[in-house]
């Protein structure tokens, strides 16, 4: 099984990428970090310790991340994943479980320290804590396996704002520092996500899919997703953001990537979290490490997360 860090600011998404994580049985889930973007990193926490605790995975250490960004006040996407980050689903009751007493910067570099080269890092929220991470230990990049990222907007809108994709709005600074510093990162962005849809026929899928215990919460969350999906973007379905973050962390082999360094625009005044990615195909004016960025699915990203989130029985 692939060992995974899940660091994510778990919203409705994030929560389905979970979902399809565990129910794949092809994952170790070593530990979670939340961190601000679709709520506030405390509220992210408790998300995670309800939604892994549905899916029996209450065991794994989870750690309270960034609360803030780098450098900007900090907002929340409520009205995408509503007040509680989850489409109304959180329990009014304390979840199970309790937070480890470090941050989650600190989680992600023991770990990496301690299984050295053997650890997968997915991060679907913005970058906080991998950025802090890298502060802590400059040498992440050699002590991790890889870095799966779900963020940014290269060729297509920026969901966000005109140009920039809202993990990395959300902390402009800390992705900045991840893309110069990290050597093995493959980014999911929007180019890529979009053209995962799940449309009326997976809805119909994921509705008439059994009862069980982690699929019944996930499905509860998609009220709300679906209302904002149809309201903002008028459209029936939803793109499938973090969740094909998750299905290129299993297997890379869905998606075609091209190879180019990121920088992250922090000045622009109508651009600031812009993903600029040079695409020249000789002398680089940017001295950066290469990202691996999914431009297009080459399997069905879809079907594979509704078989085995919802169908498969395990
Ligand atoms: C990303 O932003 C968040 O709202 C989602 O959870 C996803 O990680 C999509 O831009
Ligand atoms: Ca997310």
């Amino acid at each position: 099984a692939l060992p995974l860090i899940l660091d994510m600011d778990f919203g409705i998404d994030d929560s389905m990428a979970a979902l399809y994580l565990a129910r794949s049985g092809r994952t170790e889930i070593v530990a979670v970090g939340s961190v601000h973007g679709n709520t506030s990193s405390a509220q992210a926490a408790r998300n995670a310790r309800q939604v892994l605790a549905e899916l029996g995975l209450g065991a794994v250490p989870i750690a309270r991340g960034g609360a803030e960004p780098l450098n900007q006040p900090v907002s929340y996407a409520s009205e995408v994943h509503g007040d509680d980050g989850i489409g109304g689903m959180a329990s009014a009751s304390e979840p199970p479980g309790a937070l480890v007493d470090y941050s989650a910067a600190e989680q992600i570099v023991r770990l990496a320290r301690d299984r050295p080269g053997e650890l997968t890092l997915l991060a679907t929220g913005p970058l906080t804590n991998v950025a802090l991470a890298l502060a802590l230990e400059p040498a992440l990049g050699s002590l991790l396996r890889s870095v799966v990222i779900m963020g940014g907007a290269i060729g297509v809108p920026g969901n966000m704002e005109a140009h920039a994709e809202a993990n990395i709005r959300h902390d402009p600074e800390a992705a900045d520092q991840v893309f110069a510093a990290l050597e093995n990162i493959t980014l999911v962005p929007l180019d890529f996500t979009m053209q995962c849809r799940i449309t009326q026929r997976e809805i119909e899928r994921i509705s008439s899919a059994p009862h069980r215990a982690g699929v019944d919460l996930v499905r509860g969350m998609l009220p709300r997703y679906l209302e904002f999906n149809r309201r903002d973007l008028g459209v029936v379905g939803f793109p499938l953001h973090d969740p094909a973050a998750a299905v290129l962390a299993i297997d890379g082999g869905f998606a075609e990537c091209l190879e180019a360094p990121v920088v992250v625009e922090l000045t622009g005044t109508a651009t600031r979290g812009m993903t600029c990615v040079d695409r020249r195909p000789v002398a680089s004016a940017v001295s950066r490490p290469t990202v691996r960025i999914a431009t297009r699915p080459l399997r069905s990203v879809v079907d594979e997360f509704v078989r085995i989130a919802f169908e498969e029985d395990r």
